[in-house]
């Protein structure tokens, strides 16, 4: 075994014991795909700021933030004051309640794009109804697509996430989704318009991921968003940006807020619920009347339930989230740290020799641990000057043993590998991550 798998074990015994009873009732012992990792996952008893505490006691510094939700860090105190108010007010009403409607006026505040609002459950639901908005309102089918742009786990977004399915489907989606679907590079503007000039009067949208693939694992050029802008209205087509990530974290209005590129529709979740289950899809009043009851003659309403649309308590810690986001600056701490850190970090690879380095804008960060070995100053990474199968290329052993060294020190990262800062990460947390790096390379590297 690998002393690094030796240490994270004798580190987690209680993690451990959990994670085998776990295998007895759930498949791999998960509940999310990006949850798995051998030996066994960290099994968390409490979390607060930046810290989170696993069952045996031990403290890690936490980049994984909630899988992207926690932009003010664990159990913000207002926030966890609003959650328990609403708790004591009952969990579902079956009815409207005035929290929902505050919610929908803080997105239409601070989100340039979003004049009407209509809350779903999740982001995977977010972008799967602005997809079905913009097929009734253009009355178009198709759906284009970015190779690699990830828009949750609904079929129409299966295909062409991933490598192996740039030429088909994944095991369980129909193959013939993938007649609906277009899908093109992020960044290519001749191959976009080839696929434009062959297919725009078909096309009903396209969705992107405004910050490019993965949060900008693979980075995208700002301009690239006004190029699709200026295509979409060429064309008749219906803009969609995915901001269930980078909204309320890249700027208090997203992406479309930082760069002044806005989307006719915007898929939101994660922050947006402030911890809690919830998502939204907002955007133009005409386009989001297609969810109206009254509809002219001869047009169907589009259909949307969903029994925990607009929850209360999710309502209340939304509410309480983006009302602190609109009068602070977490957005600005964030990305100020995730700074700091990703200067830091290059800098100890330089010092270490190691040839890796850390990338990212905003608030959040990647690692590029050169599985392909080629020649690099970490202090001058660009990301943008490799080939895109370069950038992407991972050896999974690589990266499992650095995130369980990580682990090992006191630092959980998200799996890709890297990870989402927080207001609440400071200097503290900044020198514990320092640190477990510099231990870890000599696990690992
Ligand atoms: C960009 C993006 N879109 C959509 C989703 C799906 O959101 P959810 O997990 O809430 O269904 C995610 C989730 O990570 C995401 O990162």
């Amino acid at each position: 075994m690998h002393p690094v798998e030796t240490a994270y074990r004798e580190r987690t015994p209680g993690s451990a014991a959990l994670q085998a009873s776990a295998r007895e009732v759930f498949p791999s012992g998960v509940t999310h795909d990006s949850r798995f990792i051998q030996p066994h996952g960290l099994y968390v008893q409490s979390a607060a700021g930046a810290i989170k505490v696993d069952v045996d006691g031990n403290e890690y510094v936490d980049y994984f933030g909630g899988h992207g939700a926690l932009l003010l860090g664990h159990a913000h105190p207002e926030v966890t004051r609003a959650i328990h108010a609403a708790l004591d007010r009952g969990t579902h009403f079956a009815a409207g309640h005035a929290a929902e409607i505050a919610w929908a006026e803080c997105i239409i505040d601070m989100v340039p794009s979003a004049q009407r609002v209509r809350f779903t459950a999740s982001g995977t639901e977010a972008t799967q109804m602005a997809v079905r908005l913009a097929r009734a309102y253009t009355g178009r089918q198709r759906l284009l697509r970015f190779r690699r742009h990830f828009h949750g786990w609904l079929d129409d977004m299966a295909a062409g996430y991933l490598s192996h399915f740039a030429h088909g489907t994944p095991v369980g989606v129909p193959g013939n989704l993938g007649d609906n679907l277009l899908l093109a590079d992020q960044g290519d503007v001749d191959s976009l318009d080839r696929l434009l000039a062959e297919h725009a009067g078909e096309i009903a949208a396209m969705l992107v991921e405004p910050l490019g693939a993965g949060t900008g694992r693979l980075p995208m050029d700002d301009a690239f968003l006004a190029i699709l802008r200026d295509r979409c209205d060429a064309h008749g087509i219906l803009l969609i940006f995915d901001e269930v990530i980078t909204g309320f974290r890249v700027s208090p209005g997203g992406v479309q807020g930082a760069t002044g590129v806005i989307p006719d529709l915007t898929a939101l979740a994660k922050i947006v619920a402030g911890g809690l289950p919830g998502g939204a899809v907002c955007g133009r009043e005409d386009v989001m009347a297609g969810l109206d009851f009254a509809q002219p003659e001869g047009k169907q309403k589009v259909y949307h339930p969903g029994t925990f649309n607009a929850n209360p308590v999710s309502a209340a810690a939304g509410r309480a989230t983006l009302e602190i986001i609109a009068r602070d600056s977490p957005c600005e701490s964030a990305a100020a740290y995730a700074a700091t850190l990703r200067d830091g970090l290059n800098d100890l690879f330089a010092r270490r020799g190691v040839p890796w380095a850390a990338h990212g804008r905003s608030s959040v960060f990647q690692l590029f641990l050169n599985a392909a070995g080629v020649p690099l100053d970490p202090r001058c990474f660009d990301p943008f000057a490799l080939p895109v199968e370069t950038l992407l290329q991972q050896d999974a052993e690589q990266v499992r043993l650095l995130r369980l060294a990580l682990m090992a020190n006191g630092v959980d990262l998200a799996p890709w590998p890297g990870g989402m800062c927080s207001s609440a990460h400071d200097e503290v947390a900044l020198e514990r991550t320092l640190g477990a790096f510099d231990a870890a390379i000599d696990l690992v590297a």
